[in-house]
């Protein structure tokens, strides 16, 4: 098992290029299953989560090719004959996001048998409004031996008012209505960038989608999708991420190949605890060469401070002066980085849905553990600030959903290096 082991104490400068988004690029792939025509996809960001769907994809019978040359990160799926419309427990719980295959196999095939996802380190992670909304589609839905099993002979069209804003719960069902008879209707959508990409694709497929991006959705169903060749957005959870690695390090980093448009939540918090930052259309530059103070953040769905940065905030509250309420209002058990941050010397305290992080306090490097992806960011942004050499175990976690990213920090200057299983 792979560990990072990161010397503190170096501020980050220069540039560092943001890689394509992981959230936006699953759902894409997944609509792939849409059509019997191949679909190019480009800028995939080169993490596990992608080998994951591609493995996924290509045990149902879809060819899928996925190169990271040189020039370009891209994947080209070919969903002519789909053998098995299927989603087994071995794949889907080493990633939830393979329950975005439900839709379109219901749309495309008739039928889908996908492992129910059972929770994560962060949450319990129910999928019930997927279900929902498939059923308000006509799909007959049964659940045995952790499996859920969706058959329809075609979907039709219907209006679908979510209990509560859930981004693959709206990516799902707004792929399933692309193939639908009439029109679909999505109320209380997610708003998130990726759903908006996702939308793009499909209405290059020559789905007919209107609204991605806002809180109601409108579809009408098409009898066929063709393929198409998209190129997916800039990580904004990556770009943020490295913002915070700027402002904690001191440095004066640019954030190269981002979209400021998406970051203006986390952009506003950085510039509300007195970090400086400037925008250009597709980059940020961050310079954290003075003091900054404590400040609040409350997790909501987008446009909202998202819960994805959560983690990384707290790293930076950690050095803050005063104290940062956190509040995480999506996940139930999102704060297991805090318990490592206190080994390191932080000062924090959780009460239930918040956390009371007092700042600033000195960090020492500690032996620490990575519990899931975001958890882990956050412990890299606190050993780049920490005294000495952290060494950071289970960084499978942190592959998950960060490209390259010993070799993106070393690049800018920081301490970082990979060491293998020691073991023999
Ligand atoms: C997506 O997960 C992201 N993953 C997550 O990113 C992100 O944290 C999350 O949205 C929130 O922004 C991908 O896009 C692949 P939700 P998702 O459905 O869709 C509840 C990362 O770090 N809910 O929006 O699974 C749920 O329990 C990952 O990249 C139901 O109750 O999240 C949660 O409390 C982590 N029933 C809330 O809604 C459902 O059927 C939001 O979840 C679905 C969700």
């Amino acid at each position: 098992m792979d560990k990072l082991v990161i010397r503190g104490g170096e501020p980050l400068l220069g540039t560092v290029r943001v890689s394509g988004a992981k959230n936006a690029a699953l759902p894409c792939m997944a609509a792939a299953l849409l059509t019997d025509e191949p679909v190019i996809l480009e800028n995939i960001p080169q993490v596990r989560d992608i080998q994951t769907t591609r493995n996924l994809l290509a045990a149902m019978g879809a060819e899928v090719e996925l190169g990271y040359g040189r020039a370009h990160h891209r994947t080209t799926i070919h969903c002519q004959n789909l053998a098995s419309p299927e989603a087994s427990y071995e794949l889907v719980k080493t990633m939830r996001a393979s329950t975005l295959v439900l839709g379109p196999l219901v749309a495309r095939c008739g039928r889908a048998r996908v492992s129910l996802p059972g929770g994560c380190a962060i949450g319990q992670r129910p999928i019930d409004l997927h279900i929902k909304g498939l059923e308000l589609l006509g799909a007959k839905i049964t659940q045995d031996h952790g499996y859920v099993e969706a058959t329809a002979t075609r979907l039709r069209g219907a209006e679908i008012a979510f209990d509560k804003i859930t981004v693959t719960g709206t990516e799902d069902l707004l792929m399933a209505a692309t193939l639908a008879d009439g029109e679909t209707i999505l109320q209380n959508a997610a708003r998130e960038p990726e759903v908006a990409d996702l939308a793009a694709l499909l209405n290059k497929m020559g789905a007919k989608i209107q609204g991605a991006g806002t809180a109601t959705i409108r579809i009408k169903g098409v009898a066929k999708l063709k393929g198409a060749k998209h190129r997916i957005i800039p990580d904004r959870i990556e770009a943020g991420t490295f913002l915070i690695a700027g402002a904690l390090t001191g440095g004066d980093l640019n954030i190269a190949g981002c979209d400021p448009t998406h970051l203006v939540a986390i952009l506003s918090k950085l510039k509300e605890t007195g970090v400086k930052t400037k925008s250009t259309a597709t980059s940020v530059r961050v310079m954290g060469d003075n003091p900054f103070a404590a400040c609040d953040i409350s997790t909501e769905e987008y446009p909202g401070f998202p819960t994805d940065m959560q983690a990384q905030f707290m790293a930076l509250a950690t050095q803050a002066e005063g104290t940062s309420i956190v509040t995480e209002n999506i996940f139930e058990n999102r704060f297991m980085h805090a318990q490592e941050l206190v080994r390191m010397g932080a000062n924090i305290k959780i009460e239930g849905r918040r956390a009371v992080v007092r700042g600033k306090t000195p960090l020492s490097a500690a032996a620490v553990l990575a519990s899931d992806l975001r958890a882990s960011a956050s412990l890299v942004l606190a050993a780049l600030v920490a005294d000495g050499e952290t060494i950071i175990d289970r960084v499978y976690h942190i592959d998950r959903g960060y490209e390259k990213i010993e070799e993106k920090l070393k690049g800018v200057g920081a301490q970082i290096r990979r060491i293998g299983n020691m073991l023999p």
